[in-house]
C-alpha cells in the first residue's frame, strides 16, 4: 500500500497540471475583430488580473442599461424607465481580454484543457487567432481542448466577451469574473468533470461508493487502461482501495464499486468529506490522476413526511443570494464567500438557493466544507423573454448543453442537494410549458438521478393547470404562504418548498415613524424602514412565513429573498435614481446585518442566545414621541425599561398578527434621550440575558473592527474591516454621515469600500466613503508577500482609527 501511494503520488506532479491564469492579462474595452490576431499591439491596455470584473469600478450614471420596461412579475401595468435596475454600472458592450500562454512541457503526448468557471458574457475564445470555441451563457462553466491550435513555443490566448443592454434583471457582471484555468495532461487522460461519485447504499456499518470515471484517449481509440482508486478520509488515512482494468465492453468509462467503513455522514452541521484519488495507468505508465471529493450523507423527499437528511427530518432554513459580492462586483473571492458564509452561518442558516444561475465552484466547494446545503440553479427564463435580450434567444440551441455542464460540474459535490430548472419562467403559462418543464427534468434526471429537481413558481393557478407544477420532484413557490394549503391538496406530491420567500425591504440603520405595516412604502431619502414591516406587491413580512413552515409539516422549509444585498433591483425604487442596489437583503451591501438578521437568527440559530432591541436611541427632537421598540430573541418573554422604567412584560403569542409570535414589541414607548434595557425571561420566568442600547452622545472616534486579524500572504485574501463612528463612550453615532478615509500599508492594499446605502454613489473602488448610519467596511487585501498590514481610518472631527493585521505565508509555501 505504502509503494502503491507513494508511486501515484510522485507521478502526480508531471502527470496533471491545473495552472490558474490569474496574471498578465491585457484589458481593453471595444468592437475590436483584429484583437483575436496575435501580431495586434496590446501594449497600451492595462494589465489586469483574473478574476476581473470590468464594470466595477463604475462610475455609477442612471443611463447605464437604463430600461423602460414594464416587469410582468412585479404586476407593474405600464411600462416605465427603471435606472437602477441592474445596477447602473457600465457593464454594457464588447470587451477583449489578451495574454501570452506558455503551456509547460507541451509537446507530443500531451493534452491542453482550458476551463472557464464562468465569462461574462457571449464567449468567444480564440488560440493563436484561430476560434477554440463559444460559450453564450455568462454563468455556466465550459471548457475546450486547445492542443490542435497550440504552437510549441509561445501562444496567444484571446477572449472576446459581450454584455447586450436590457439582457438582466440585476447587475450580471462583466469579463473573465470567474477563475480560468489551463490544464496540461498526457493526452490519455480523466476528462473535465470525469468523475461521478454515488452512494447508493450506507448503514452505520458501512457506506457503498459507486465511482464511474471516464477516459478520453487518442482518437478515442481503446487502450489497455487501469484505474487505482484509493478513497481517504478528511485526515488522509485510506479507507478503502481497488484497481479496476478497462475492458473493450467498457467502453471510454471504468466504474468501480468501493466500500467505506462507519462512514461519517455529511451534513451541515458535521461537514465531513472524503476524497477519491484515481491514478490511471496504461501499461505501467501513470498517465493522470484524478481526485473526486464527496461526501456520504443521504436524503428523502417523501409524501407526507418532507425533507430528511440522514433519517431526520428538518426543513431548509435558507437564503436566496445573487452572485455579486457588493463592492467586489462579480469578480469571484473565496474569502468574500466565506465571510458571507461564516455570517449566514451564525444566522442559522443551513440552505443557499444559486438565484438564479450556476454558481462559482468556490462557493460549491466552501457550501460543501462549512456545511450548507444548495439548490443550484439555472435558468431565469427559457423560451419566453422576461427581459428583451436574455437567455430566451439561446434557450433552444443551448439550454441542455448548459443544464449537462451544470450537472457534471457539481453532482459529486455533497452540498449539492437539489437542481432547479428555473425561476419564475413565464412558460410556466405558455401552452406547453410544462411539457418544457418535464424536458428539463429528464436531461437533469439523465445526467444525475440521484437529486431531485425543482423550480420556483410565482403564477400558481397557471403552473398547477397546465402540469408544470405537477411534473416537478419538487413543487417550489415563490412568495405563496398563504396558498400552500390549497395547491398542496391539487399537487400530487405531498410536500411544498418555499423557494423564495418574504422580499421584505429595509434599509441598515433607518427607522421611519409612524411604524405601520406597508406595501412598496416609499420615503423622500429611497431608503426602507428597518421595522421589517415593509414588502412588495407581491411579497410578505418574514413572519407570515414564518407561520406556515411552522403549522404546516408538509412545508419543507424556505429560501428567503436574499440573505445579502445585491447590485440591481432596488425595489421599491425602481424607477428612482439613485438607488441602485437592493433593499431585499437580510445583511447589507457592505455585509452588515440589519435588524432582519435577529430576527431569522432568533428563529434559525438553535445553538446560540439572541437578543436584540430596535431601534437605535439617538433621536434628538423625537422627546415625548411614540417610538415603538422590538425585541428579536428567542426568549419566549421579555420586559423592556426606559432610562430603568418598566415599560412591561411581553410574551410572544399567536394572535391575528403573525408578528407577535416572532417579536417583542412595545408600541406606546415615548422617546426620550438615556438608554432603553430589555430583560429576557425563559419559559420558566428566569431571567437569561440583557441587551441595552443607548443614545449616542457627539462623533468622537472611529473604532475598527476586523473579521480576522490573520490573512493568508496569498494575493486574494481578505480582511473585511468595520468601521464605526463612536461616541466617547463608544457608543455608535447611528446618524453619523462623515466622509471617511483609507489608508493601507505594509504587506496589503486597500481592495474596496462599501456602506451599504442603495443611494450611495460613490465609486467602491476609491479609498473614501462617507459613512451609512454610522459604519462602512473597509475591505483590505493582502499581498503574496507575508507581513504587517497598517490600516487607518480618518474623518474630520475624529479621532482616527488604526489597526494592525497579520499575513502569514499560505501552507505549501
Ligand atoms: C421574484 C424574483 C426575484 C426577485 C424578487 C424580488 O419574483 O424571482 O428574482 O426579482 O422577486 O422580490
Amino acid at each position: 500500500m505504502a509503494l502503491f501511494c507513494l508511486h501515484s503520488l510522485a507521478g502526480a506532479a508531471q502527470s496533471r497540471q491545473d495552472i490558474l491564469l490569474t496574471n498578465d492579462w491585457k484589458f481593453s474595452k471595444g468592437e475590436m475583430p483584429e484583437a483575436a490576431r496575435p501580431g495586434f499591439d496590446d501594449a497600451k491596455w492595462p494589465t489586469v488580473s483574473v478574476p476581473h470584473d470590468w464594470a466595477i469600478s463604475g462610475p455609477f450614471d442612471g443611463n447605464n442599461d437604463l430600461q423602460k420596461v414594464k416587469i410582468e412579475q412585479n404586476n407593474e401595468q405600464a411600462a416605465t424607465q427603471k435606472s437602477g435596475r441592474t445596477g447602473g454600472l457600465p457593464f454594457i458592450g464588447t470587451g477583449w481580454y489578451r495574454r501570452k500562454l506558455v503551456v509547460p512541457e507541451f509537446g507530443p503526448g500531451k493534452r491542453v484543457v482550458l476551463l472557464f468557471d464562468g465569462a461574462m458574457s457571449d464567449a468567444h475564445i480564440y488560440i493563436n487567432g484561430q476560434e477554440a470555441g463559444s460559450w453564450p451563457y455568462g454563468y455556466n462553466s465550459f471548457s475546450f481542448d486547445i492542443t490542435r491550435l497550440l504552437q510549441p513555443s509561445d501562444n496567444l490566448l484571446a477572449v472576446r466577451l459581450r454584455n447586450q443592454s436590457e439582457a438582466s434583471r440585476w447587475y450580471p457582471g462583466a469579463g473573465l469574473y470567474r477563475n480560468v484555468h489551463l490544464i496540461v495532461t498526457d493526452d490519455v487522460q480523466v476528462p473535465v468533470w470525469g468523475s461521478y461519485v454515488t452512494t447508493p447504499e450506507i448503514t452505520p456499518e458501512f457506506a457503498r461508493v459507486k465511482l464511474r470515471t471516464k477516459v478520453a484517449t487518442p482518437g478515442n481509440s481503446f487502450q489497455n487502461l487501469r484505474l487505482e482508486t484509493e478513497i481517504r478520509d478528511a485526515s488522509g488515512k485510506v479507507m478503502a482501495t481497488t484497481s479496476t482494468t478497462l475492458l473493450p465492453t467498457d467502453g471510454q468509462e471504468f466504474e468501480q464499486n468501493l466500500v467505506v467503513p462507519t462512514p461519517q455522514l455529511w451534513s451541515p452541521e458535521t461537514p465531513v468529506l472524503y476524497t477519491a484519488t484515481s491514478s490511471l495507468f496504461a501499461g505501467s505508465q501513470l498517465k493522470d490522476e484524478y481526485r473526486t471529493r464527496f461526501g456520504i450523507r443521504s436524503f428523502k423527499f417523501e409524501a407526507g413526511k418532507g425533507f430528511s437528511l440522514n433519517g431526520k427530518t428538518r426543513k431548509f432554513k435558507g437564503v436566496c443570494n445573487h452572485h455579486d459580492l457588493g463592492p467586489l462586483g462579480a469578480a469571484i473571492n473565496t474569502a468574500a464567500l466565506r465571510r458571507q458564509l461564516t455570517l449566514l452561518k451564525d444566522m442559522g442558516c443551513d440552505a443557499i438557493r444559486t438565484s438564479h444561475n450556476m454558481p462559482a465552484p468556490e462557493l460549491v466547494e466552501l457550501c460543501d466544507e462549512m456545511g450548507f446545503m444548495l439548490m443550484v440553479e439555472s435558468f431565469d427564463e427559457w423560451k419566453t423573454p422576461k427581459v428583451k435580450n436574455g437567455y430566451s434567444q439561446y434557450f433552444d440551441q443551448w439550454a441542455e448543453k448548459d443544464l449537462v455542464n451544470m450537472v457534471h460540474h457539481y453532482r459529486n459535490n455533497p452540498s449539492v442537494i437539489m437542481w432547479s430548472i428555473g425561476n419564475e419562467v413565464p412558460d410556466q403559462s405558455t401552452p406547453g410549458g410544462g411539457k418544457i418543464a418535464r424536458r428539463l427534468q429528464d436531461i437533469v434526471h439523465r445526467e444525475d438521478p440521484t437529486r431531485p429537481v425543482t423550480a420556483g413558481m410565482d403564477r400558481i393557478d397557471a403552473a398547477i393547470n397546465n402540469n408544470f407544477a405537477s411534473v416537478l420532484d419538487i413543487a417550489g413557490f415563490n412568495y405563496k404562504p398563504a396558498q400552500y394549503e390549497k395547491a398542496n391538496d391539487k399537487l400530487p406530491q405531498g410536500f411544498i418548498l418555499g423557494t423564495e420567500t418574504a422580499s421584505t425591504v429595509s434599509s441598515r440603520g433607518e427607522y421611519q415613524f409612524p411604524v405601520v405595516q406597508a406595501k412598496q412604502k416609499q420615503y423622500p431619502n429611497n431608503q426602507s424602514s428597518s421595522y421589517d414591516l415593509e414588502y412588495c406587491s407581491w411579497s410578505q413580512i418574514p413572519d407570515e412565513e414564518f407561520v406556515k413552515q411552522d403549522d404546516l409539516d408538509f412545508v419543507i422549509g424556505e429560501f428567503v429573498w436574499t440573505g445579502f444585498d445585491y447590485l440591481g433591483e432596488p425595489t421599491p425604487y425602481d424607477e428612482k435614481w439613485p438607488s441602485h442596489s437592493s433593499y431585499f437583503g437580510i445583511l447589507d451591501l457592505a455585509g452588515l446585518p440589519k435588524d432582519r438578521f435577529y430576527l431569522y437568527r432568533a428563529k434559525w440559530n438553535t445553538a446560540a442566545p439572541t437578543l436584540h432591541l430596535l431601534p437605535h436611541w439617538t433621536w434628538p427632537g423625537r422627546e415625548g414621541q411614540t417610538t415603538p421598540v422590538y425585541c428579536y430573541t428567542n426568549a419566549p418573554s421579555a420586559e423592556l425599561f426606559v432610562n430603568g422604567k418598566s415599560q412591561g412584560r411581553q410574551t410572544k403569542a399567536p394572535s391575528d398578527q403573525p408578528q407577535s409570535r416572532y417579536r417583542l414589541m412595545w408600541n406606546d414607548v415615548k422617546y426620550q434621550p438615556g438608554s432603553i434595557k430589555v430583560v429576557a425571561y425563559d419559559a420558566q420566568g428566569k431571567a437569561m440575558g440583557e441587551e441595552t442600547v443607548r443614545t449616542a452622545g457627539k462623533p468622537h472616534h472611529i473604532k475598527l473592527v476586523a473579521d480576522h486579524a490573520t490573512l493568508a500572504a496569498d494575493g486574494q485574501d481578505l480582511a473585511y474591516v468595520t468601521a464605526r463612528v463612536e461616541d466617547a463612550n463608544g457608543t455608535l453615532c447611528p446618524e453619523a454621515t462623515q466622509q471617511l478615509q483609507i489608508a493601507v500599508s505594509g504587506a496589503g492594499r486597500f481592495r474596496a469600500v462599501a456602506n451599504g446605502d442603495a443611494t450611495s454613489l460613490e465609486p467602491f473602488q476609491q479609498p473614501r466613503m462617507h459613512a451609512f448610519h454610522g459604519q462602512l467596511v473597509a475591505i483590505v487585501q493582502a499581498s503574496d508577500k507575508a507581513g504587517d498590514i497598517k490600516l487607518a481610518v480618518s474623518g474630520k472631527g475624529l479621532k482616527a482609527g488604526n489597526l494592525s493585521l497579520k499575513t502569514t505565508a499560505p501552507a505549501g509555501k
